[in-house]
């Protein structure tokens, strides 16, 4: 009985089918198989798909429109599940406009000042979309583009393949770069993205993820109380458009230290020239591991009151914590409560911002013949 209900689910994930005739929970992997149903239209008609996984505890629903989370449900201390990831009930909303809930970030997270770098001698203009600076791929940045999606169930793993190939010379990057990114749920109710580029062009490359993050719930109000370690000693200061001034800063003695764990509330409104910056934080902490080949642990979210934590390994060298300083009161989210300043948080693990203007930064160079690789886990317990 269970060696065909296996046998019948790979078929189907072998074969790029959603299993939704197939229903039910898979017991045979551990997870239930990634399930595909329709959620809008984008204004020319594109289909907008939903992908339902669960496995080990932790449900998710992903977008074809941006690789979006647009929910991740984990049980509290006594079981109960609740949304902990920031979002919008359509497609439209999303479209319109999203301050990037849920979605994949490409080509380069974070800003590169002025749109502009020099690589090999040559100069490039980026789309700008961020004041002066470009901002997370720029205008129409991987967050906004439709990815093509295949399941897979693999011994107790679930997940998803997201593919996407941005043309040379979109939003102002070289190369034509073809990105896989996996998302995986293993049968401890992980969540892990896997990352990979490849390019025919010398480029850059910064992908990241950008879920907004309530661990008491989505529409539950302030992360203020939520309790945040990072493993960093050092932050990159920025000026007052948020790109870094090239200094690394030690935390010692500023808002920015969360070698303790602290609260986000604690030191968020301290005067600090960089909290008034950043409207609250919103700055990349230099993890003291640096990169790494395989993913090593760099901060630890936990909500007291439903006892739901989130840790965070990560390859990469730099978190972007940004405290959801622009959610102003004029989005209605999935829990059909408005959204205010706070309400969610974002940790981005991510190269430094503007890297391609900064030779001391850790490089984002990505050449031919390379792949770029980059891995986060997501951990949940309560
Ligand atoms: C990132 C940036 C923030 C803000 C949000 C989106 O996290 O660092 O400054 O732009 O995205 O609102």
């Amino acid at each position: 009985m269970e060696l065909n209900r296996r046998t019948v689910i790979a078929g189907a994930a072998a074969a790029g089918i959603a299993a939704t005739t197939l229903g039910g929970t898979a017991h045979a992997t551990g997870g239930r198989t990634p399930v595909k149903s329709l959620f809008g239209k984008l204004a020319d008609g594109t289909k907008i798909y939903c992908w339902s996984l669960e496995n080990g505890g932790t449900r998710l629903k992903v977008l074809s429109y941006g690789g979006i989370v647009q929910s991740l449900e984990i049980p509290d201390r006594r079981g109960r599940y609740t949304n902990v990831s920031l979002g919008f009930d359509t497609i439209e909303d999303y479209v319109s406009s999203s301050p990037y809930f849920g979605a994949l970030i490409g080509r380069y997270g974070n800003r590169i000042a002025k749109g502009k770098f020099t690589l090999d001698g040559k100069a490039y203009q980026l789309s700008v979309n961020d004041g002066d600076n470009s901002l997370h791929g720029g205008a129409q940045g991987f967050d906004k583009r439709v990815w093509d999606i295949e399941p897979f169930t693999k011994g107790s793993d679930v997940g998803l393949y997201l593919y996407y190939t941005s043309v040379d010379g979109e939003m102002g990057y070289p190369g034509t770069l073809r990105s896989k990114v996996t998302y995986t749920l293993t049968r401890h109710g992980d969540w892990r993205i896997d990352y990979e580029a490849t390019t025919d062009k010398a480029t850059v490359v910064n992908l990241t993820s950008h879920v907004y993050w309530n661990l008491a719930g989505e529409s539950s109000g302030t992360i203020y109380d939520h309790e945040l370690s990072i493993a960093a000693a050092r932050y990159t200061p920025v000026d007052s458009g948020l790109i870094p001034t090239g200094e690394l800063a030690k935390v010692a003695g500023t808002p920015f230290d969360f070698r303790r764990t602290k609260t986000v509330g604690e030191d968020i409104r301290v005067a600090h020239q960089q909290l008034l910056y950043g409207k609250g934080l919103d700055h990349n902490w230099a993890l003291d591991k640096g990169i790494t080949a395989r993913p090593e642990h760099i901060a630890t979210l936990r909500d007291p009151s439903s006892g739901r934590t989130l840790k965070i390994a990560t390859t990469e060298p730099g978190l972007q914590f940004y405290s959801g300083n622009f959610l102003d009161g004029s989005l209605v989210g999935t829990g059909g409560t408005v959204y205010r300043q706070g309400d969610g948080l974002c940790l981005e693990t991510q190269h430094y911002p503007d890297s391609p203007n900064h030779p001391s930064f850790p490089s984002t160079v990505l050449r031919p013949g390379q792949t770029y690789r980059s891995t986060t886990v997501h951990s949940f317990s309560a």
